[in-house]
This record gives structure tokens, sequence and C-alpha cells, in this order.
């Protein structure tokens, strides 16, 4: 199973800005691109065309949309549809990330929705959860990815391709706080997260990609995609700059 090193680039970067930080990662990777890595960048929406294109003709780099809506089109003023992303260049959508969740007040029904429906649209879905502070403190954080990892997976069938779904462990506290998760916090939460993915995929779930993200930097990106468990990570701010970002994806 290969490695999907990805970058949330969030509300950041206008259309020149994303596209020239895509070329500098192509340049500074493409050519060391290890055969069990993939690169896939989330650019906002009005910068996604220009992203995808810089990636194109590179093996392992693709780019997704960070949001969409739950149908193919129609009067739902300001949303946008997983045809048009793919339109637009992506092979990839995210659902249920934070920000999303405890800011824009989505909830684990609708982040279900929109994973199924994403996936039969043919994009390929990676599903962010994570525990907020006071669900750790409260000894809840099993409880919470449960419910969020069910939830979000409740219309997807379970014969997908295994290739086609990420899991992206975020705990909230660890997101843009340099407060980053410790290796055995990941390990568990990694191994729970697998452990509910079987119950649902059976052996599928083995190459069902589970990736960690929170305050991932250059310098513990090596410890953390070693561990168990640990398919990849989801970066935010140190994936802004493309030699910063070069450094995660290498490491
Ligand atoms: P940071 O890497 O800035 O903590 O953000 C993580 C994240 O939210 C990625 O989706």
């Amino acid at each position: 199973m290969k490695k999907l090193m990805a970058a949330n680039w969030k509300m950041y970067k206008t259309w020149d800005e994303a596209k020239s930080t895509a070329e500098e990662l192509v340049k500074l990777t493409a050519a060391k691109l290890p055969d069990d890595r993939e690169v896939l960048v989330f650019p906002s929406f009005t910068a996604l065309r220009g992203v995808a294109q810089a990636l194109a003709w590179q093996a392992g780099f693709s780019a997704g949309g960070q949001d969409y809506y739950i149908e193919e089109e129609g009067a739902f003023t300001g949303e946008i549809s997983p045809k048009m992303l793919k339109d637009a260049g992506a092979a990839y959508g995210l659902t249920g990330h934070s920000e999303r969740r405890h800011i824009l007040g989505e909830d684990d029904e609708y982040i279900g929705q929109k994973t199924a429906y994403g996936l039969a649209s043919g994009l390929k879905v990676v599903l962010c959860v994570g525990e907020k502070i006071e669900d750790r403190k409260n000894d809840m954080v099993e409880d919470v990815l449960e419910r969020q990892i069910r939830m979000g997976l409740k219309n997807v069938p379970t014969d997908i391709a295994p290739d086609r779904l990420s899991i992206a462990y975020e705990p909230v506290w660890a997101i843009g706080t340099g407060e980053v998760a410790g290796p055995e916090e990941i390990s568990a939460a990694h191994g729970f997260v697998r452990k509910i993915l079987f119950s649902i995929f059976g052996d599928n779930a083995n190459e069902m990609r589970i990736l960690y993200g929170g305050s991932v930097k250059p310098d513990n990106c090596a410890e953390i995609i070693a561990l168990d468990n640990v398919d990849g990570v989801l970066v935010g701010g140190a994936s802004l700059e493309g030699e910063s970002f070069s450094k995660i994806v290498l490491a």
C-alpha cells in the first residue's frame, strides 16, 4: 500500500500562489518520489484547475476538492458538485474535516451522505475524524471515533475498492496548534480505526489508508509515518510552502 502524503491548503493561496507552489513541489519531489508514496494536494476551488494542471503529468501526484455538495447540479447557491471538481481535475474529495464539523456546523449525518455521494460520483474520498480535547479528557476518544466512522461510512457500499476510501485521524486539539499527538496516542487511535474498518469492510480494511493529521512538520513526519497503521499524513500549515511540504513528502 502506497503512503498518501496529502496537503490541505484550506482557505489559503490565490491561483498564482497555488500554481507556483504546486510547480515548486513537483520540481523538488517528482524525480525523487519513492515508488511507495503518493502526493495529493487539496487547494481552494478557484485554484484547483491550475494545481491539477501543474501536477497532471507526474505519476503519483493528484489534486482534490476540499468540499462538495450532494447533488450533481441544481439551485444550490454557493455549492459545488463532485462532477465540477472532477471537471477541474480533482481525483479526490475531502469530507468531515474538523473545521467543517466545528466551524461550519456539519453533522455526522450530512458527512455520511457526502462521503457516500462523493464515492458514488467517482471521487476517491478522505473522511476525517477526530476527538476534541474534552473528549480525550473524558476518556471518550474511541466513542467519538467509532460514531464518526460508522455514521461517516453508513451508506458506503461494503465492497468499495479499498484504495478509493481513506480515513484521516485528526485530533482537533492537534490541528494548527503545534501540539502533535504522541506515538502511543497515534498508534492507539489508528489501531482502533483499523478495527472499526475491519468490522465494516472485512479484509479490505487492510488496504484502506489511515492518515494522521495535526501539526505534522518536516522534523516529526518520519517518526509518525513509521508507526503501525499510519499510511500517510494530512498536512495543513507545513504544506503551504513547497520546500517544507517536499521535506514531508520525502521524509
Ligand atoms: P495543521 O497541519 O496546520 O495542524 O492542520 C492539519 C489539518 O487540519 C489538515 O487537514
